[in-house]
């Protein structure tokens, strides 16, 4: 097998924040292209483990490998420059700032500007809302408008992986439906995706293979087909939240 037939890899890594221990020994092996869902219930360490892929948060030991290449210890621009894009929980764009220019400031490690420009077009065919609000302010958005700009500001980076926490996080139930497909979309544009979710079933639809923590450990691991089928699992870490 290739070394890098995986895009993204931990290996017994462990992290936390100063005494506070986290992670413990959590491996992962994201395939290249797959959808991956991290699962848990509230923390189980899932938006730690997001932090210590994108280098916010340092392992304490353990490896992280991108392609196969070590970033165990890279911060999060350098992370950024391999190719790894980052959608935390909750919003991050410039409310005060238009749709357009938000997206421009998402591509501000690039300094190919046509390539920019031409990457805003695609994105505006892919997800038509953002081209009809492209002057309103980002702030002016509804939640599913938002969490599809935060998902266009990562994917200004031509990411090869995306990381993405809770992005359906208090939305309506249609905007989960629209903001699942976009992860889908974004997946079948050729970008792996690593995705944290409290919507178990509906991650678990759209993914490959799936991860469950809980208390900072792995307990399951599995195709998120037979993960989705097995109601011991569900019953003990992912019930109703
Ligand atoms: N900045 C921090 N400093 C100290 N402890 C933290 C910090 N952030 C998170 N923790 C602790 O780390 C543990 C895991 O938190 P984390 O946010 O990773 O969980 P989670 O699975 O994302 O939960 P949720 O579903 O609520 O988002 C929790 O016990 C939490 O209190
Ligand atoms: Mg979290």
């Amino acid at each position: 097998m290739a070394a890098n037939e995986f895009a993204l890899e931990l290996r017994n890594v462990f992290s936390g924040y100063g005494e506070i221990e986290v992670l413990q020994d959590v491996s992962i092996s994201v395939r290249r292209n797959a959808i991956v869902s991290i699962l848990g219930a509230n923390g189980a360490g899932k938006s730690t483990l997001l932090k210590t892929i994108f280098g916010i948060v340092r392992p304490t030991s353990g490896q992280i490998l991108l392609g196969g290449d070590d970033v165990t210890l890279l911060p999060p621009i350098e992370t950024l420059r391999r190719g790894v894009s980052y959608v935390p929980e909750g919003r991050s764009n410039f409310p005060g700032l238009t749709v357009h220019e938000n997206l421009e400031m998402g591509a501000y490690i690039r300094d190919d500007r046509d390539g920019v420009l031409a990457d805003i077009k695609t994105l505006y065919e892919r997800f038509p809302i953002l081209g009809e609000k492209r002057d309103a302010m980002a702030g002016n958005l509804s939640g599913g408008q938002q969490q599809a700009l935060e998902m266009g500001i990562a994917l200004m980076l031509r990411p090869q992986v995306i990381l993405i926490d809770e992005p359906t996080l208090g939305l309506a139930p249609i905007l989960v439906t629209e903001v699942f497909k976009a992860i889908q979309d974004i997946n079948d544009g050729g970008t792996t995706v690593v995705l944290v979710e409290q919507n178990a079933p509906r991650a678990l639809e759209i993914s490959d293979y799936a991860f469950v923590l809980e208390l900072g450990r792995i307990r399951f691991q599995g195709p998120a087909q037979e993960l989705a089928a097995n109601e011991e699992i569900i019953e003990a870490y992912l019930g109703e939240r």
